[in-house]
């Protein structure tokens, strides 16, 4: 099909589905979301001639994988979002199954796109390049083809291009599996952007002092902080232990040194960076006041996903709010961009409660759709604490073992199922509710867990209960939604 053909569809399909997509209770109100269809991995993340740029992989005609188009979102503060046209569609014969994951740089007020097209040959066999195109505008994208293919050693599961600059050299790292069935992380560098040379893995599993760590590593992102070299990865076949690995596929990093001269990483462990169960595929970018920012899919590709109740409304899937990264020692922290201050629906806050020294402490806050609770523990004398989130979720901190849970319900059976990691203390939570979606980020950021859930729509009540004495405050904000912002934007 043509450029045009798919275009069309795509529109005739967002069109189509508008009501129903935009009726569903369960439509998110502050996050990005396909206009209808699958959204999976944030692409492309730059901040180009002072506008945010967020792509992410698309499939306007179904709400399961498949041929993925580039979507595309602008922003001039991380809050007010327009849709704009999608900036790559797979009609090319190297990308006819899919733009696949990618990224983008600027270069003489030029803006690149790198991304793997892929292919399934007439034997049904996947082909992979790496492709480029670039724009002038920022919205309309001229294709250049393929540039690279894969090297020798390594499958066709080679994908993912996350490219920058530095020193006046080009690099790229991409998401390899050897034939070994490994997964890598693979380097190329370039001093024109065109002629690539491969420098090889730089980081893996059995590599570097790891052990095994999965069969194929996707969405790499190599980047400085803190003067440190961090590799972000999502590793794919990490058998679960104790309260790590929980989910199918792992999101998480490395910190280290990376030597761009003979591509030598030297690293520590890896770190998961979310512990809830729907975190995936992130990507970050510096932002031109030097941020390093990250948006991911909150969503992932397991045995759950055909049972999201959103399907039956024409759509999938979200992204996790932005996050500012920081490192403080060898961890990574993410904290809510401070632009989301400005999605309060009033600067004051919408309900302030302090529990003090009762015997048995508990609390009710009223009813919305879309809210920012944060809690601040002054102390806690109780063994538990727990926060029941409309009928579905409970977040638990158990002060003995050290743990805090995150509890929902399962979307195949409705059965409880959960994540933990230990904590050894509680001091603070930042938790973004929106009518299908938790983002919790626990002391500042040092621990967060993200997931989708789907409670009863017309139950939205947030219940805290102690079986001790607890001292703390709780604020909470409601939140604006998409929407009435835009319209805000227009006054
Ligand atoms: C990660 C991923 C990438 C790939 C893309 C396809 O979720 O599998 O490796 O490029 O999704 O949509």
């Amino acid at each position: 099909m043509t450029q045009q053909d798919l275009l069309q569809r795509a529109f005739k399909e967002i069109l189509e589905n508008e009501t129903l997509v935009s009726n569903d209770p369960y439509r998110l109100q502050y996050h990005l979301m396909a206009p209808v269809g699958l959204i999976n991995d944030p692409n492309g993340l730059i901040q180009f001639n002072g506008v945010y740029h967020v792509f992410y992989q698309w499939n306007p005609f179904e709400t399961s994988h498949g041929a993925k188009f580039w979507g595309h979102y602008t922003s001039k503060d991380l809050v007010h979002w327009v849709l704009q046209p999608p900036a790559l569609v797979p009609c090319e014969w190297y990308e006819k199954n899919g733009c696949y994951s990618g990224s983008a740089v600027e270069d003489e007020g030029k803006l690149y796109l790198f991304y793997t097209g892929n292919l399934k040959n007439e034997d049904g066999e996947r082909v992979s390049h790496q492709c480029i195109a670039v724009s002038k505008d920022g919205i309309h994208f001229d294709k250049k083809g393929p540039f690279i293919s894969v090297p020798k050693g390594y499958t066709p599961h080679f994908r993912d291009p996350k490219v920058w600059k530095s020193n006046d050299i080009w690099y790229m790292v991409i998401g390899a599996q050897t034939e070994r069935k490994e997964g890598q992380a693979v380097l190329f560098s370039s001093k024109n952007m065109i002629d690539w040379q491969f420098k090889g893995p730089m980081a893996g599993s059995n590599m570097n002092g790891l052990g095994d760590l999965g069969y194929m590593w996707e969405c790499p992102d190599l980047f400085n902080l803190g003067n440190r070299d961090v590799l972000l990865v999502s590793p794919q076949g990490i058998e679960a232990q104790g309260y790590h690995y929980q989910n199918l596929f792992q999101s998480g990093y490395f910190i280290g040194e990376w030597n761009p001269e003979t591509n030598v990483y030297q690293h520590g462990d890896f770190t998961e960076l979310d512990r809830g169960f729907d975190f995936y595929a992130p990507q970050t970018f510096e932002d031109e006041n030097g941020r390093r920012i990250l948006f991911a899919w909150m969503g992932i590709t397991d045995e759950q996903e055909s049972y999201q109740p959103t399907i039956a409304n024409g759509w999938i899937h979200a992204l996790t709010l932005p996050r500012e990264l920081q490192l403080i020692g060898d961890k990574l922290y993410q904290k809510p961009a401070a632009e989301l201050r400005r999605l309060r629906k009033s600067r004051d806050v919408d309900e302030q409660v302090s529990l003090y020294d009762s015997e048995e402490s508990w609390f009710e806050l009223s009813a919305s759709v879309s809210e920012k609770i944060n809690v601040e523990f002054h102390q806690i004398d109780a063994d538990e604490v727990e926060i029941a989130i409309r009928d579905n979720l409970k977040l638990r901190y158990q002060q003995k073992e050290q743990l805090f849970t995150l509890e929902r319900k399962s979307f195949m059976d409705r059965a409880p199922e959960s994540r933990s990691c230990e904590l050894t203390s509680l001091e603070k939570l930042q938790i973004f509710l929106d009518s299908s979606s938790v983002e919790i980020f626990l002391n500042e950021g040092q621990e967060v867990f993200t997931s989708r859930f789907f409670a009863d729509p017309y139950h939205q009540k947030v219940k805290f209960t102690a079986n001790g004495k607890v001292n703390a405050t709780i604020q909470k904000w409601d939140l604006l939604s998409f929407s009435l912002v835009t319209e805000l934007k227009k006054d």
